[in-house]
């Protein structure tokens, strides 16, 4: 049942969503519903609010079956309404002047000074903040499908190189899922998670 037609709580929202890898084939998300999609996800928190996520959105069959061997032959990619290749911006201090434009002076400066500082000083820190801010996005964007009644799979299987090549994709940019969304046309598997007392460590190791 879609979420448009029952009304789920947040609860029930996040236990909805299964990776689903079977999708009905020619299904349109409109264009109003992806950007309402896509808003949501970009609402995600990131450090100093620089936004690391960028969507490259595949939506025409032909780039779809252009994706088929780069995802090695996993099927949901040709199947899924969209396919969401989430990135990350290796050089996401760039973005600063303008995530900053409107705040005083003083303050503009203080924060551009210490977001150049941390990524001028320390090798590594863009492409950390680039997997942990579009990461964020990325399970923002699977909830927000969820909630449009769409189901996904995150998938990390497939060829970097040949995805970059592929799709024209600029150095500073760094793939970090695909994100199929469609309607399913099987649910996903049903799968268990470690009890909690293995995935929780109270106050200290
Ligand atoms: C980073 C990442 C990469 C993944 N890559 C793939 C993939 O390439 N193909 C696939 O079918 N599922 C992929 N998955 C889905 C996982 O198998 C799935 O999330 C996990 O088994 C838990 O199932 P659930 O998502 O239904 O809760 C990936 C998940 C994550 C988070």
């Amino acid at each position: 049942m879609s979420l448009t037609e029952k009304q789920l709580s947040a609860e029930e929202l996040i236990l909805s969503r299964h990776s689903v890898r079977k999708y009905e084939p020619g299904v349109t998300i409109p264009d109003a519903e992806l950007n309402e999609i896509l808003e949501l996800a970009a609402s995600a928190p990131s450090s100093w609010n620089l936004q690391h996520w960028r969507f490259l959105v595949i939506r025409e069959q032909a780039n779809k079956e252009k994706l088929l061997p780069i995802a090695y032959n996993q099927q949901q990619v040709v199947d899924a309404s969209v396919v969401v290749v989430v990135l990350g911006d290796l050089e996401a201090n760039l973005v600063a002047p303008k995530v900053y434009e409107n705040a005083t002076e003083q303050i503009r400066e203080m924060m551009l000074g210490q977001i150049n500082g941390a990524y001028q000083n320390n090798p590594g820190l863009g492409r950390d903040e680039a997997f942990l801010n579009a990461s964020l996005a990325a399970m923002q964007l699977m909830l927000a499908a969820r909630v449009k009644g769409y189901d996904t799979v995150p998938m990390g299987g497939y060829s970097k190189e040949a995805l970059i090549k592929e799709f024209n994709i600029p150095a500073r940019y760094v793939p970090i899922m695909l994100l199929p969304i469609g309607k399913a046309q099987a649910p996903g598997r049903a799968t268990d998670r470690l009890p909690l007392q293995e995935q929780v460590i109270h106050e200290r190791f």
